[in-house]
């Protein structure tokens, strides 16, 4: 019997396989770390090759695990989102490296388009602003830099990494794959029209993207072709960019519904329903699915440094050895002793949307221990997710309760602290993995599992929750705090 659901989750540090049931147990896992590459200050790139090749020995695994191919339904896919997989039709191989999501290399291109007076228009068709992070401007850098791709010419493809992965998967022993993409994906190019469902010409055009080697829209759910990589043809029936997988995951499915996802970044969606929500407070528009060809939308707040900080003290600094220590750390002081850190190692994001800021840590004293300085990196999920938290309310989307998830939410001291600056209940799934169940759960729609994301919601586990317990005065002393830091980073 084939009841069975294999996910690929692809996030920037690591690819990773799992084997779901019906009823969303996870029956196994696991996972690849992938190489960053970092070739200049301020740019991020991946091997696709490698991406591939991890990614499939993980999948190969897990069908291992399932006891063949034939016991798979269906495959549900989640990726990191906005970067950006150049490959050549015909020999299924990358022509140049991926840009990565975190890659601020076209801000200058993304300042003159603002100075020129595009974003008004590029907000109201996408969703989204004129920043680095989203692919549009990383296309068009590469079709002017990368001669290889202009020289390719038809055999040019362009994908985010679902697309390539989707390619690679369906491609028999040479042959060409299907090239597609879901909606969620697609929304986050910046060439994309949120409203319409389709490629806009205007924004192609703006961001110099080869309209031909773009893939097909699709939805989320659905029949999208097959693997016969592994025995056994498995379909593929669920597709969608991690975000937006989690907001599935954590059941956000009415609006007003929150997730906050704290993995290499941190991502807040509250889902809007079927109309694209409009920011005046600088924050995304984005579509959380599409089914039959019907779009649900949310807001965004995209913060671009979370877990990736705590790798970078412990990779690069050395200042812990794993990031378990952290939190017996953050509570071995009582405070942070004045000590504030600004995690903008690639730029901020919303609501600031600074590519060219960098990183602080201020408040240092000879009374700083290395505690002060961890608890500081901790306290700054906090205060970010605040920030994110005025500006949603701005946009008058008042958060009522946050569902957390993403690997850092494991620690408890972060969790409470979450609540305890936001103000609100924190839930946090027993169940981590979120934006694997996700995906689990469009892959169980496309294959007929479910008739819906309602039904699919049983696959969620149960939650512990997390009430705000400080004191105000204490609250209010280290927003503000944080304000006076962050403002010296963004001038
Ligand atoms: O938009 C970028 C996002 O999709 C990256 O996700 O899980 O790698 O933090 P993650």
């Amino acid at each position: 019997m084939s009841d069975l659901i294999l996910v690929i989750d692809e996030g920037t540090t690591s690819t990773r396989a799992m084997l779901f049931a019906p009823d969303g147990k996870c029956l196994a896992s696991k996972a690849a770390e992938l190489t960053q590459h970092y070739p200049e200050p301020g740019r991020v790139e991946h091997d696709a090759a490698e991406i591939w090749e991890r990614t499939l020995a993980v999948t190969r695994a897990m069908v291992d695990q399932a006891g063949g191919a034939e016991r798979i339904a269906a495959i549900g896919i989640t990726n990191q989102r906005e970067t950006v997989v150049f490959w050549d039709r015909e020999s299924g191989e990358p022509l140049a490296p991926a840009i990565v999501w975190q890659d601020r290399r076209t801000a200058a291109i993304c300042r003159d388009l603002r100075e020129a007076g595009h974003e008004p228009a590029v907000q109201a068709k996408t969703g989204l602003l004129l920043d680095p992070y989203f692919s549009g401007s990383k296309i068009g850098w590469a079709m002017q830099n990368w001669p290889q791709l202009k020289e390719a010419g038809n055999r040019l493809a362009i994908g985010t990494i679902e697309s390539w992965l989707i390619w690679k998967l369906t491609a028999g022993e040479n042959g060409a794959g299907v090239h597609i993409t879901d909606a969620t994906n697609a929304s986050r190019t910046a060439l994309m029209a949120i409203g319409s469902g389709h490629w806009d010409d205007g924004l192609i055009e703006l961001f110099g993207a080869p309209r031909k080697a773009l893939p097909e829209i699709v939805d989320c759910a659905g029949r999208f072709g097959e693997t016969t990589l592994f025995g056994a043809p498995i379909p593929i029936c669920g597709i969608a960019g991690d975000q937006q997988a989690a907001t599935i995951g954590q059941s956000c499915l009415k609006p007003g519904e929150t997730k906050a996802t704290f993995g290499t970044g941190a991502f807040v969606l509250t889902q809007a329903g079927p109309t694209p929500p409009t920011s005046r407070n600088r924050l995304l528009s984005t579509i959380v699915w599409q089914l039959g060809g019907r779009r649900a939308y949310a807001l965004e707040g995209s913060v671009f440094v979370a877990g990736s900080l705590i790798k970078w003290l412990r990779d690069e600094i050395g200042l812990i050895g794993t990031a378990a220590e952290t939190e017996a750390l953050a509570r071995g002081v009582p405070d942070n002793g004045g000590v504030y850190l600004v995690p903008a190692l690639s730029g901020l994001g919303a609501p600031w949307w600074q590519p060219e800021a960098r990183g602080a840590l201020s408040g240092l004293s000879f009374s700083t221990s290395k505690a002060h300085i961890v608890r500081a990196a901790l306290e700054a999920m906090a205060h970010q997710a605040h920030d994110l938290k005025t500006a949603f309310a701005a946009d008058g989307v008042d958060w009522q309760s946050v569902r957390i998830d993403g690997g850092m939410v494991a620690n408890d001291w972060m969790a409470q602290d979450l609540a305890d600056m936001l103000g609100v209940s924190v839930e946090r799934p027993k169940f981590a993995e979120t934006t694997a169940l996700g995906a689990a759960m469009l892959a169980g729609v496309g294959c007929g599992l479910f008739d819906g994301l309602e039904a699919a919601s049983v696959m969620r586990g149960s939650v512990e929750t997390f009430e705000p317990a400080i004191d105000a005065d204490i609250r209010a002393a280290r927003l503000a705090g944080w304000k006076t830091a962050v403002d010296k980073v963004v001038g």
